[in-house]
Order: structure tokens, then sequence, then C-alpha cells
């Protein structure tokens, strides 16, 4: 579904991502791990056009799309859910979904709505509610949801479980596990490495900036070498 070759990536003239690769299948969730500003984010942005890609190819459905525009992307069905600032403070819940649809004219967002509220009731009840008053697993369900408003068939996370409850921890990988079900596949950037191993069909650890380890992600959590080398888990 979307592959990434040879990644090179940073900001300005800094390079921070080195010659990474990266792939993810239909229906599969891949998780990207590292400690702090390991260039997770930087790479992930780099191959949407958030941030400058230096070198390497991305494709996307076998076609080529290095250099694509965050709009580009979106309208190809590429969607990405930021770490920080992923909703509207000052709209609704359900205000929030229908501008998740902005690009979108074929007149099915009310249709998609409802869908939506299907996979997550929670935020259907909720719908009135400003962003800015939703509690923390609340407001991440919501950012999710907003970028499945654009139908994607690649979905990228961005710290999703960043600060919650082991309670919405929970929820939220159970909402992920669906969406994967649905067909979308799914990237999941985190520091919860557990977590994001446990959740996920294959890993890659990332530290400064190279790929230090990577493949099925239930070997990599069981590799007592990688888990207290890499992972900074008990053996
Ligand atoms: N917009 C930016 N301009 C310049 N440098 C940046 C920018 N964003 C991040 N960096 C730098 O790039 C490096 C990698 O950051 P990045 O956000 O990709 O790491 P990360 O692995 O996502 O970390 P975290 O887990 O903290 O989100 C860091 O040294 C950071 O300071
Ligand atoms: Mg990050």
């Amino acid at each position: 579904m979307l592959i990434a070759e040879n990644i090179d990536a940073g900001y300005g003239d800094v390079v921070i991502v080195h010659n990474v690769s990266i792939k993810v299948g239909k229906g599969e969730t891949i998780a990207i791990v590292g400690p702090n500003g390991s260039g997770k984010s930087t790479l992930i942005k780099s191959l949407l056009g958030f941030a400058c890609l230096f070198r390497g190819r991305v494709f996307y459905q076998g076609k080529e799309i290095t250099g694509i525009t965050p709009d580009r992307a979106v309208a190809l069905g590429i969607s990405y859910v930021p770490q920080l600032n992923n909703v509207f403070v000052n709209l609704t819940v359900a205000e929030n979904l229908e501008m998740g649809a902005y690009i979108r004219k074929d007149g099915t967002v009310k249709a998609d709505i409802a869908e939506i509220y299907r996979l997550f009731p929670e935020l259907e009840a909720r719908r009135g509610t400003w962003a800015g008053n939703l509690s923390g697993g609340e407001r991440q369900m919501l950012a999710i949801a907003r970028g499945m408003m654009t139908n994607p068939k690649v979905i990228l996370l961005d710290e999703p479980l960043a600060s919650l409850s082991p309670k919405s921890t929970s929820l939220i990988l159970s909402k992920i596990e669906k969406i994967r079900d649905s067909g979308t596949a799914i990237v999941i950037i985190e520091q919860n490495v557990k977590k994001a191993l446990d959740s996920s069909q294959r890993s890659y650890v990332l530290v400064d900036g190279t790929c230090v380890l990577e493949g099925d992600s239930h070997s990599i959590l069981s590799d007592e070498t990688a888990r207290r080398r890499y992972l900074g888990l008990k053996a």
C-alpha cells in the first residue's frame, strides 16, 4: 500500500533521518518506535510533504508519489493524524468531524459521520461538546475519527497513546484494531513501545534517525537483546 525506500529527511538543510525504508500493506498495522527525538515524526512527515525529503522514493498503491504535497496525499487516501494540535478545540465534536471531510465534495459526509459514530459511539454521545472540553482519550478518539473522515486507505497516527490513562489506551487500541480490520493500513508512531509492538504486525526501531531493527513485532518483543538494547524494556 505504502512503501518508502532509503529516505533521508529533515528540516532546512539538517538531515535527521538517514536511509530508512518502511512499508505497510492493506489491513496491516506497523509500528515505528524509538526514543524522543529519534526522527519518527520527521520520517512520516517527510513522506507527506510536511518535512523535507532529501533522498529516497515513496510509492503508494504501486505508483510513485515522491515529493507529494500534504493536500494531495489526503486526496489520494493517505491520512495523517499529528502528534499535537490534532483537533479544533473551539469547535464541537460534530463540527470537527465535518471539517475532517473538507476535501470531499461527494455529498456523503452525513452518512460517513453516522458510520464514524458507529465506530466511536463515545463521540456521538459528546457530539455537541467543544473538543477543548473532552478528556484526553476522547480527544484522541476525535483526532483519529477526523482522520478517518477522508476515507483513507492508509492512516498514520503520530503517538495516539501519548499521556493517556491505561483505560483510554486500551480503548484507543481497540478502535485502531477495528479500523485495521476494515482494511485500512495503519502506521503507529509510538513511545509506548510495548503497546505499539503488541498491537502491530511489524515494527521499525529508530535511534538517532537510523533504523536499528525491523521485523515481526512479536519476535522483536520476545528478543531479549532487542528488549534490553533498543526498547528499554526488562529482559
Ligand atoms: N520543525 C522542525 N525544525 C527543525 N528541527 C526539528 C523540527 N521538528 C523536529 N526537529 C528536530 O528533529 C529531531 C527529530 O525530531 P522528531 O520530532 O522527528 O522526533 P520523534 O522521534 O518524533 O520524537 P518524539 O518522540 O519526541 O515525538 C529532533 O532533534 C528535533 O529537535
Ligand atoms: Mg514525534
